[in-house]
């Protein structure tokens, strides 16, 4: 398939911008559809970047921005919702979105859909974010791929420069007072890097074989929540004492954690963390990519001297 313009819809979020900038690498034309102009600004120094102010949610704005891109990719999602949602917006992101892109893009006869779910999703998941994450990605997986052929990526949490993980540990770290109280802290993930997440995207654009396939994206090594904060905590060159919470202590925290400003931590996501967040199979590697380790990465951006690193944690403590 001779893919020449992509269209990313999330394109102004933190893996947006990774493969934004891969696609203007490999050659792409980009067009970046966004909600609000101004949180894309900063992408638009790349060349053959087109950053559209539209309203993601209508369909027919969707095919009418859609027309003459030869693959869309969807990066939209949401770990929470507004204060007072019950499922409706996670569903209205990981669901409705997803199945409005996927008939735009029928309709603009865009022949490709990259599709980001989640590791652990599905319809049982015990959270509201991985269950309509699990829905969303069914649903599209089902499209008939001689109309628009989907491929699904289902990563365990992301890590790189500007990520929503590793620095919102290294925030809640700095503020905590000599001890950590961790909730979920024998949770499980295996962290993969934001620039190889990219890659399978953009790699798997001219590949046939991905067509109604998912891939599951992983680093080379699984971490319990604990050791990933004692690592981020060594990095940033803090003395902190970690204190794992027992289960009915970690959903209390995790309640009152949500009812804070900028909710660092809610029931929903505690409950995603029952899940173990670990591949089975190692869809970078059936992509011919190297898992990037995350001590390769993480001391740039992270360790005591990243210049990113006091940046990133003030926005995460902010909520923005
Ligand atoms: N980061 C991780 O560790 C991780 C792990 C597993 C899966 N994922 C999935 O990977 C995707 C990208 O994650 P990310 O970390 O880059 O997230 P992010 O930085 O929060 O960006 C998400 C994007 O979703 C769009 N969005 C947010 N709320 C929306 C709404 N109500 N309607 C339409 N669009 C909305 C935003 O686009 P605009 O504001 O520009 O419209 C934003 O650019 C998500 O689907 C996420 O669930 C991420």
């Amino acid at each position: 398939m001779d893919v020449k313009t992509v269209c990313i819809i999330g394109g102004t979020g933190f893996v947006g911008r990774h493969v934004a900038n891969r696609l203007v690498e490999q050659g792409y034309r980009v067009r970046v559809l966004t909600r609000r102009w101004y949180r894309g600004r900063d992408l638009l120094p790349l060349p053959r970047l087109q950053l559209i102010e539209a309203d993601v949610h209508d369909e027919r704005e969707l095919v009418r921005h859609l027309g003459g891109c030869d693959a869309v990719i969807n990066l939209a999602g949401i770990l929470n919702e507004r204060r007072g949602a019950r499922g409706e917006d996670f569903r209205q992101v990981h669901v409705e979105l997803p199945q409005r892109v996927l008939e735009a893009a029928r309709r603009a006869g865009v022949p490709r859909y990259l599709h980001m779910g989640a590791l652990g999703a599905s319809p049982e998941a015990p959270s509201g974010y991985l269950r309509t994450k699990g829905e969303g990605e069914q649903r599209v997986l089902a499209s008939d791929p001689q109309e628009v052929a989907v491929t699904s990526y289902r990563p365990s949490v992301i890590f790189g420069a500007g990520d929503h993980s590793l620095s919102r540990l290294a925030g809640l770290a700095r503020l905590a007072p000599g001890i950590l109280l961790l909730p979920s802290p024998a949770a499980r993930l295996q962290p993969v890097y934001v620039g190889d997440v990219a890659r399978a995207l953009v790699a798997a654009l001219e590949d046939f074989y991905s067509a109604g396939r998912a891939y599951e994206l992983c680093g080379p090594r699984v971490y319990t929540l604990r050791e990933l904060v004692a690592y981020v905590i060594e990095l940033r060159g803090l003395r902190r004492r970690v204190v794992g919470l027992p289960a009915a202590l970690s959903r209390l925290s995790a309640r009152l954690l949500g009812a804070l400003p900028g909710r660092p931590l809610t029931l929903d996501n505690y409950r995603s963390t029952e899940v173990p967040s670990c591949c089975q199979e190692d869809g970078l590697a059936e992509l011919g990519i190297r898992a990037t380790p995350l001590e390769a990465v993480a001391p740039a951006y992270l360790g005591r001297e990243g210049r990113q690193s006091r940046y990133q944690e003030a926005r995460q403590e902010a909520g923005r």
